[in-house]
């Protein structure tokens, strides 16, 4: 932004009209005017001290006779005070984040859990952030653990764990209501860490391998049953002809010479049992 003469002698103009002084009164107005004229007397000395600079980032609320002078804040960039009857606060603009310390809390289904997040604001409306609260940052931290205590105490823990978008999301919408007449935004809020008990996480740890190995169990027994299905699929097969059966027999002594060369077995069929047992 450039400032030439021009505007220099307009700013100085607008100063000295009534828009600025109304609800000053008229002893106000006097000063105001004792003053300009104190500026204009010792003009090149005093232009140093009329004469603010803020950042771009920065907003000035000036304060004429302790009232807020305008509906809007001054800068980025030159703006004009008068001595002795102005006095002007600094607002930064830009994104503050902070940390919310370890919040120990009880959930819905009274488990203790331990939570921490971060919350990323920033002054939306400079004047409201000075006019309507005394400190508009700590009043945003106090508030933001007090939220994200209430929040999580209606939330039960499976929700805790599986839903932090949600609750994210939810806390920022209740904080941004409560700060909105500080002039606050509240743009963000993440919830960073999730701590459980130490026996809680024994317990949930125990849970999960049990029902790993239930599963494990059922599968097996799964395979048991196609395994015995497919033999007793087998058994039809051979006992649909008993030349099946010897081929079997021999197959197996064949395997078991392959592997044990020095025993010899001799097959006893059973069909010669089975005489014996009518016998006797
Ligand atoms: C201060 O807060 C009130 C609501 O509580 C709001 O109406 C008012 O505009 C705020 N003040 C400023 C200067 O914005
Ligand atoms: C048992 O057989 C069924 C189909 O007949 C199959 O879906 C299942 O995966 C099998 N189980 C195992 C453990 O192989
Ligand atoms: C018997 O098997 C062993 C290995 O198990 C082998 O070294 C040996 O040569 C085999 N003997 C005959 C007679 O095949």
């Amino acid at each position: 932004m450039t400032t030439t003469p021009m505007q220099v002698c307009k700013v100085f103009f607008t100063l000295s009209t009534a828009k600025n002084t109304k609800g000053l009164g008229c002893f106000g107005w006097l000063l105001v005017l004792i003053s300009l004229l104190f500026v204009t007397a010792t003009l090149p000395l005093t232009i140093f001290m009329c004469v603010k600079i803020v950042k771009e980032y920065e907003r000035a609320v000036i304060f004429r006779l302790g009232r807020i002078t305008d509906r809007k804040p001054k800068g980025p960039g030159l703006f004009f005070v008068l001595p002795c009857t102005d006095t002007f606060v600094k607002v930064d603009l830009r994104t503050v984040s902070f940390d919310i310390p370890p919040q120990e809390i009880l959930t819905r289904d009274s488990v203790t859990v331990s939570v921490d997040g971060v919350v990323y604001f920033c002054i939306q409306c400079p004047i409201s952030s000075v006019a309507n609260v005394s400190n508009a940052h700590s009043s945003t931290r106090l508030l933001a653990q007090t939220t994200l205590r209430n929040v999580l105490g209606t939330k039960n823990l499976a929700e805790l764990l599986s839903d932090r978008e949600g609750i994210s999301h939810s806390m920022q919408e209740s904080l941004d209501v409560a700060t909105n007449p500080w002039g606050i935004k509240v743009e963000r809020v993440e919830i960073k860490d999730v701590k459980l008990p130490q026996q809680l996480q024994r317990a949930m740890a125990a849970e999960a391998e049990a029902s790993r190995e239930a599963r494990a169990k059922i599968i097996s027994a799964e395979g048991e049953m196609n395994a015995s299905r497919a033999l007793k699929e087998a058994s039809l097969i051979i006992s649909e002809s008993p030349s099946a059966l010897q081929l079997r027999y021999l197959q197996t002594l064949h395997t078991i010479a392959a592997e044990k060369n020095s025993t010899i077995i001799f097959p006893m069929p059973m069909d010669i049992l089975q005489n014996f047992m009518k016998l006797a």
